[in-house]
């Protein structure tokens, strides 16, 4: 060590590299005295999870009495519109402080113009009232809005001919998005989650609802939804996939970085409550672009299907330990400036956090 630094005795050396301007610790500085051990690790730590980041998808599905195992989607389950699998179901993540959800429907009854998702009697409306009289207010539930799950040819909204071939005709599809919302608030919902990357969406949803007398229920907008391959499992489990041609025509090209500060921008405008960034782990530099720029909008970041499942069979063929890369996961997508997590791994993540365990 060179004489200066020995000089020092064991004071707080700061060193300042003249020419980059920066003060580092200097050449006596130990960063790993921080790694020691366990507890100073966890003192130290700059992010953390906690049950109460997550929420948990809920797939309610039509004319079924019982849960029923998921293939697609491992650990996860088709959801009864009512009865005691719903609210046992629900329950349980309750007692993990798990106490977010977001619904998504699951019909047989799918037409053009996605009647079931606006329908008194559609599966999300019919759960949700269930839910409000069996568990009252204290469940955040959040409710997908989107057509692909209630249309014949899948897409994310009104479909007509046109000089370019079919396309989702964006005005006509805002004016469907306006019933649901207004539907889904009436049964209960807290929040309307816009799916479908139609521009204007946020605002046609705000107005419908404040003109209905729903100026309390708020919207979580997917402000920057990428048209992704990470989705697979998810459209295998609500059988949702375009019928033809793809969804480039409105969600987002991954190539792009700043069209996601423009897309949070518009929704922002429009009135969203909260906004999203989906999926999360190939898009965490989007999640912390979007951080920076509106770190005053809680920031929700999707965890979607394809994510989960690549963690669940790499560790079923025994080639990671997929609980601890799983709340690594999480943990990436928090630091990263998430302030909410929609994982399907919230369950089994609440659990190992229980007790204020942490695995690192
Ligand atoms: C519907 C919707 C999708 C997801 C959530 N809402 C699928 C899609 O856009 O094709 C994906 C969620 C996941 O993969 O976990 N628009």
């Amino acid at each position: 060590m060179d004489e200066e630094l020995l000089s020092l005795k064991g004071e707080v050396q700061l060193k300042t590299n003249w020419s980059t301007g920066y003060t580092t610790p200097g050449l006596r500085y130990r960063p790993r005295r921080l790694r020691a051990s366990k507890v100073i690790r966890d003192l130290v730590a700059e992010s953390r999870l906690y049950p109460g980041d997550f929420v948990l998808p809920l797939f309610i599905k039509e004319g079924i009495r019982e849960k029923r195992p998921m293939k697609s989607l491992e650990g996860h389950y088709y959801l009864p519109t009512n009865g005691d699998d719903l609210i046992n179901y629900i329950q349980t993540a309750m007692d993990l402080k798990v106490k977010s959800f977001l619904l998504f429907g699951v019909t047989s009854i799918r037409n053009r113009m996605a009647l079931k998702a606006y329908d008194r009697d559609g599966p999300v409306q019919v759960a949700l009232k269930h839910i409000r009289n069996e568990l009252g207010w204290e469940p955040l539930l959040f409710t997908d809005l989107c057509m692909c799950g209630y249309t014949d040819h899948g897409h994310c909204g009104v479909i007509r001919e046109t000089r370019r071939g079919m396309q989702v005709d964006n005005d006509e599809t805002l004016k469907v998005y306006a019933r649901i919302a207004v539907s889904q608030a009436e049964a209960g919902s807290d929040f309307i989650a816009p799916s479908g990357m139609m521009d204007g969406q946020v605002a046609a949803i705000r107005d419908a609802l404040d003109s209905n007398g729903f100026s309390d229920v708020g919207i979580m907008a997917y402000a920057t939804k990428y048209a992704s391959s990470f989705y697979g499992p998810f459209r295998d489990v609500v059988d949702s996939a375009p019928r033809f041609g793809d969804r480039r025509g409105y969600q987002m090209d991954p190539r792009n970085k700043f069209e996601a500060l423009k897309e949070a921008a518009i929704d922002i405008e429009e009135g969203a409550d909260i906004i999203m960034v989906k999926p999360a782990l190939a898009y965490l530099d989007i999640i912390s672009l979007v951080k920076a720029h509106y770190p005053f909008v809680p920031l929700a970041a999707y965890n979607v299907s394809g994510e989960y499942s690549m963690i669940k069979v790499a560790s079923r063929e025994g080639i990671i330990d997929g609980r601890l890369a799983q709340l690594e996961v999480l943990t990436a997508i928090k630091r990263a400036g998430a302030d909410i997590i929609i994982t399907y791994s919230a369950m089994e993540v609440a659990e190992v956090l229980r007790n204020g365990y942490t695995p690192f």
